[in-house]
């Protein structure tokens, strides 16, 4: 899957008998669309995998986790605390009968990996399609680079298939020998020294949102929840995305979860929903409420309409659901609404 902002390419694969999937470098901004592929194919998120500390985008790894209870890993070059699995050079993770392989190619980054899954490689920015991550910071370096791509990765059967972090011009995939053969930077012929001059010599400005993202992303994207979380939490909490629930909206009772001053702001309510706000007496109201419904919880975004849910499910309800993205998305799709502030 492509982001065009930062032109990065988030890959989710699965085993099909387990139902177990892994989710390769996610961007905040595209957590909708992966979830709702993850629903449509029926499969779980077990694992989001970083191949790198990004300075162009901000990772969707926890955010992912708090929805779905899925597992970070990242590099230990690191050490972030925000990550559940500290991954290390020949280590191997499994999704179903899928074997992940850990390989630690620093160059572009310090912690930079690729990800081996059967006869393809995940290779994040360390490899791209005819060119290579640059070297200018976060612990880059030429001189590992080089050593990585020529020992870990070209060393790899010529077969095997190459899918990058990023392309930016509209390639999606290549294989060793074809990079081995053609990739300007890197082929073959080309040495050590030439490789690190030309690096050198790259002058690149940085990337727009470096400031912004590598902050972020060492705190796997959620800088405000830096503290580590505990993934089984909000396992178990079924997220529903507004299009979905669209064609029934008579039949479920909405819970607005969000303050008094919220529901009757600016996004609006719907138009049925009923206003709990997430605080004191939370549960003893909550537990007066019908069971026979299906209820979605509603917030803002979509945070605090999880946790109700879970509160919800620790009361017995057993059709709660949360409302992916909140009034926010409820209002980009222009579904009925109710606001004191005028509109409908
Ligand atoms: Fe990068």
């Amino acid at each position: 899957m492509f982001e065009k902002e930062s032109s990065t390419y988030t890959y989710l694969l699965a085993d099909a008998v387990s139902k177990e999937a892994v989710l390769i470098d996610p961007v905040i901004e595209m957590v909708e669309r992966d979830l709702a592929l993850l629903r449509e194919l029926g499969v779980n998120l077990k694992y989001v995998l970083d191949t790198h500390v990004h300075a162009d985008h901000v990772t969707a790894s926890g955010e992912l986790r708090r929805r779905t209870g899925a597992k970070i890993g990242v590099s230990s070059a690191y050490d972030l605390a925000c990550v559940d699995l500290h991954l290390n050079h020949g280590q191997e993770l499994n999704i179903g009968n899928l074997r992940i392989q850990v390989l630690h190619t620093p160059g572009h980054t310090s912690g930079c990996l690729s990800y081996v899954i059967g006869d393809r490689i995940f290779t994040g920015d360390a490899l791209l399609i005819s060119g290579c991550g640059r070297t200018d910071f976060q612990g880059g370096s030429a001189e590992r680079l080089y050593e990585s791509i020529r020992t870990k990765i070209f060393t790899l059967p010529e077969a095997m298939m190459i899918f990058p972090g990023h392309d930016y011009k509209g390639l999606t995939h290549s294989t060793v020998g074809l990079e081995r053969l053609h990739n300007p930077r890197l082929h073959d012929n080309v040495t050590r020294e030439q490789f690190v001059e030309l690096m050198g010599n790259l002058n690149l400005a940085y990337p727009k949102k470096i400031k912004e993202a590598v902050p972020a992303n060492l705190a796997c994207g959620l800088p405000d929840l830096f503290a580590p979380m505990d993934p089984q939490h909000l396992e178990g909490v079924p997220v529903v995305t507004a299009p979905e629930i669209r064609p029934r909206l008579g039949q479920i009772l909405f819970i607005d979860v969000r303050g008094d001053d919220e529901f009757n702001g600016e996004l609006g309510h719907i138009p049925t929903a009923r206003l709990i706000s997430l605080g004191e007496g939370f549960s003893e109201r909550l537990a007066k409420e019908s069971r026979d419904l299906e209820t979605v919880f509603v917030c803002r975004s979509g945070k605090r309409s999880l946790e109700a849910a879970r509160r919800a499910q620790e009361l017995g309800f057993t059709r709660v659901y949360s409302l992916a993205g909140g009034m926010v998305h409820w209002n980009e799709l222009n579904l009925p609404r109710v606001s004191d502030l005028g509109g409908s």
